[in-house]
């Protein structure tokens, strides 16, 4: 969302406002909505802009990061071990994400991490609102200003976070991320800390394991910041680098469980993320494929003047736990993490991410939902939210297969295909036709269309 997950993906996309989205919304939901919600124990008032959905609710208590032997809480535990292993000059806080609570304010989310007003990840379409007071944190992100107002100089912290998407084995509104910085002083002290810790970090790697093509450069459009001495920030971006890839040796080569004949391949971009300048994207090349693993670089100041932390500067980076866990274990399909199979949990044991192997793939359910719109159109995620919200985790992956516009009166009709298919067990026609007629009736509540 962030330059990161998810490029646009239509050219509207990046022009689409809030004001728009907002009117859009209230035509697109004639359903009578509550005064107010429950959400983890605390009652909310409710306001054009709630767009949080009952599925969504249900998987916040879930705490997934918390469940040792679960392979998120595996994943987690791992990076915490390597940036804390015996010797490391800087010990890295590892805060739990239970005192820190996922609902957020836009502020916390984007104002103070310098997301421009008219940034998309603050629509309605792409993120959940209690109200407009509210929402469910996007990313680990936005909770760096407590992080850093905490006094940790480092820190790792890993929680849920909750983005509206497509529906398929790689996309579920719910996945899990971490955020780690390290900042030091710009004083003599500091500046001496920070040769230290590249000094100790590129000792730590082996460099020969490493082939790393670095495509950055430092210009206008990946500036330094106008505060920042550049000296200073090439020691940063090295510490970062360094980091960066020392770590990544760690997962691809050594959790992974991949010969050191060859070195690993890491590739560094140049990428554009609102709270870091410059910025980066970092990939690795894996098992034939180079892929896309974390955003990361040198914290804006103005986070840091949120805080309250002066005369210091560093580095931050963010990554999506999930698909890295997928690409490491080859879990297929990404609502497994939210099974409660014991074929899939026996699977996986701290300290370790073994390869899945796959118990059974039950048979697949497709059924197409067609509609005529009220209007000139309706957002997908808003269909994608009560599929789910009918389903749960009975559907695999939904798709748009058909749109066209009748000659005669105009009239635009939609059809999406639906997957269900279970992960645990064989669904039952009956069963999967009771859920369908669920959808079409909530369709017709909530988005106003007509079921053809
Ligand atoms: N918050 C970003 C996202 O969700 C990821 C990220 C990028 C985090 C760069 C960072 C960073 O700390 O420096 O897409």
């Amino acid at each position: 969302m962030f330059g990161l997950r998810r490029p646009p993906k239509h050219a509207s996309h990046a022009f689409r406002s809030w004001t728009n989205t907002f009117l859009r919304r209230s035509l697109a939901a004639p359903t009578s909505r509550p005064p107010s919600i429950e959400i983890l124990g605390g009652t909310y008032p409710t306001d054009e802009t709630t767009n949080i959905t009952p599925s969504i609710i249900s998987k916040l208590p879930e705490r997934l990061y918390s469940r040792p032997g679960h392979p998120i809480h595996i994943l987690k535990s791992l990076i915490e071990s390597h940036f804390n292993q015996h010797g490391a000059p800087s010990t890295f806080h590892c805060p739990s994400a239970d005192s820190f609570s996922p609902l957020v304010t836009p502020k916390q989310n984007f104002d103070d991490l310098s997301f421009p007003s008219d940034h998309p990840g603050r629509s309605l379409q792409d993120s959940y609102y209690v109200n407009r007071d509210l929402l469910l944190r996007t990313h680990t992100s936005a909770h760096e200003v407590e992080l850093f107002a905490s006094g940790h100089n480092s820190w790792l912290f890993t929680s849920d976070v909750y983005r509206r998407d497509e529906i398929d084995a790689s996309h579920y509104p719910v996945f899990h991320q971490m955020e780690g910085a390290s900042v030091f002083s710009t004083n003599v002290t500091g500046m001496k800390d920070l040769v230290d810790n590249i000094e100790y970090t590129r000792y730590a790697t082996d460099q020969k394991d490493l082939e790393i093509e670095d495509l950055t450069v430092i210009n206008d459009e990946n500036p330094y910041q106008l505060d920042h001495d550049p000296e200073q920030v090439d020691l940063v971006i090295e510490s970062l680098k360094l980091s960066i890839n020392g770590l990544l040796l760690k997962l691809f080569r050594d959790a992974a469980g991949v010969s050191r004949a060859d070195p690993l391949r890491v590739r560094w971009i140049p990428a554009y993320f609102p709270f870091t300048t410059p910025s980066y994207e970092v990939e690795v090349f894996f098992n034939g494929k180079w892929l896309e693993i974390l955003g990361c670089g040198v914290v804006q100041d103005a986070t840091l003047q949120h805080a309250n932390v002066k005369n210091k500067l560093g580095w931050a980076f963010g990554l999506g736990l999930e698909r890295i866990a997928m690409i490491l274990t080859s879990i297929p399909d990404i609502r497994l993490f939210w099974s409660k199979d014991h074929r899939f949990l026996s699977q996986f044991s701290s300290g370790n991410l073994t390869k899945f192997q796959p118990y059974s793939k039950y048979p697949a359910c497709y059924k197409d939902l067609s509609f005529w719109l009220p209007g000139p159109t309706v957002e997908h995620n808003d269909v994608f939210d009560l599929v789910r919200d009918c389903a749960g985790d009975l559907v695999e992956n939904v798709e748009l297969i058909d749109d066209f516009i009748h000659p005669k009166n105009q009239k635009r009709s939609l059809c999406f295909r639906i997957n269900y298919r279970s992960m645990d067990r064989s669904l039952s026609n009956e069963e999967v036709n009771e859920i369908h007629t669920r959808v079409a009736s909530l369709s017709k509540d909530r988005l106003g269309v007509e079921i053809r």
